[in-house]
């Protein structure tokens, strides 16, 4: 194609799409042996928590090479118990990044701490030192840096400011399970750090979550947190009776079950052939993309090994004449489930209305958000649904070209 071809039909005009059943961003992967381990459960008449979750804490660990891991029932779970065993309370600031799942910044609301939206990198979507330094008042008491996109942070810069400042420093790593930063396992890097086994992240539960960190007390302290703030102390048991319990402090109910530790296991024992072909997935896109200057994919920074969590591509402004939504729109009717990772977190009306937080914030991720596309990237993907989610891609640009330039030699370089 040279662009002076006149372009097809889009799908979202009537023309035929690309593919007739929609291809979803994300799908977990789930096979023979996860339902082997979940019957194998049922049969065991342990449904709740009970040996495997055990047995997936430990497999965390060693994954992770973080001494403990704590399992809950969320990513969720597990950041609002880092912000709990941490102490931060009302009158306290914990930094987080604007773009973001909503629940980075929600832990920090749920106790009762104000969230402060630091900037982002707008080639990589991550908060850097800077983004966060810009924004430390004498209230910070927490850096919450989140592996966005499965990439992970610069963690020599974040853990610099956080040791400089007497904070500890919070990942949220629920993109990001088998990153690596400089060959250290991402869970080993901050003093806390949150997973999520939702059921479209690297090691899927349905729903789950995990937290590791190299410090006994806080693991216990997030061992009684899940568990409703109950003390399993045996000795008090044992004195007691087998009855007794004390509560100790507030808690929730965030225990993992069973059946999900179960799916989990296999899951993770999966993880290394999973991210492989994440890997060649993105290498595929990476290529086409180079050539297709209308779009611009995050950078890949050279320290770290991203997990590929997410394909996340930015619209270049001058190649279309039409805006993000519209893109949106026309590669769903062509049957590309694309989407958007996130919505600006201080954006919406929560932050707004609760926290006084304003456009204007952060302007980076204000900007940025615009242009953001997310490409279907899940193992189970064939090379075929690559080229069908490339495909389309071209063909919508191409209906929306912007002619008042040589856009298609400026956009795209060769073909
Ligand atoms: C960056 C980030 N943090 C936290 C969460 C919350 O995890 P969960 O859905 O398991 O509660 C998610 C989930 O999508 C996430 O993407």
């Amino acid at each position: 194609m040279n662009g002076r071809t006149s372009p097809a039909r889009l799908a979202i005009d009537g023309g035929a799409p690309v593919r007739a059943r929609l291809l979803p961003y994300a799908t977990p992967d789930v096979g023979e042996a996860e339902i082997a381990a979940v019957v194998a459960v049922l049969q065991s008449g342990w449904l709740t928590t009970g040996p495997k979750v055990a047995e997936l804490e430990a497999a965390f660990a060693a994954r992770t090479g973080a001494r403990e891991a704590v399992a809950v029932s969320s990513g969720t779970a597990a950041l609002h118990g880092i912000m709990h065993v941490l102490g931060i309370g009302p009158g306290d600031e914990v930094i987080v990044p604007a773009i973001s799942f909503a629940a980075t910044a929600n832990c920090v609301a749920m106790v009762g701490a104000k969230p402060i939206f630091a900037d982002v990198d707008e080639h990589t979507l991550l908060v850097t030192a800077d983004t966060i330094a810009a924004r430390k008042t004498p209230r910070t008491r927490a850096i919450v840096g989140v592996d966005f996109a499965g990439q992970p942070c610069d963690y020599t810069a974040l853990r610099a400011l956080a040791a400089a400042w007497r904070v500890p420093l919070v990942a949220d790593s629920c993109h990001a399970l088998g990153a690596t930063y400089r060959d250290a396992a991402i869970g080993s890097l901050a003093d806390l750090t949150a997973f999520s086994l939702h059921a479209v992240k690297h090691v899927a539960a349905g729903e789950g979550g995990m937290v590791t960190t190299d410090n006994p007390q806080w693991a216990d302290r997030l061992r009684r947190f899940r568990n409703h703030g109950i003390d399993a102390d045996h000795r008090a048991r044992a004195a007691e009776g087998s009855w007794f319990y004390q509560l100790v402090e507030l808690g929730y109910n965030y225990r993992l079950t069973d059946l999900q530790s179960a799916l989990a296991l296999v899951q993770l024992a999966r993880l290394d052939e999973s991210l492989a072909r994440r890997r060649a997935i993105v290498a595929r896109y990476d290529a086409a993309l180079a050539e297709m200057k209308f779009v611009r994919p995050l950078t890949h920074l050279p320290f770290g090994q991203s997990a590929h969590h997410l394909y996340v591509i930015r619209l270049n402004p001058e190649c279309w004449t039409v805006d993000r939504r519209q893109v949106f729109q026309a590669l769903r009717a062509e049957g590309i489930g694309v989407n958007v990772h996130y919505v600006p977190i201080h954006l919406h009306p929560y932050y707004r209305e609760t926290w006084g937080t304003a456009p204007g914030d952060c302007p980076v991720a204000e900007r940025v958000y615009e242009e953001i596309l997310s490409l279907p990237l899940f193992p189970a993907m064939s090379d075929a649904d690559v080229a069908d989610t490339l495909a389309a891609l071209e063909k919508v640009w191409r209906a929306y070209v912007r002619p008042a330039r040589p856009a298609v030699a400026v956009c795209r370089q060769a073909g």
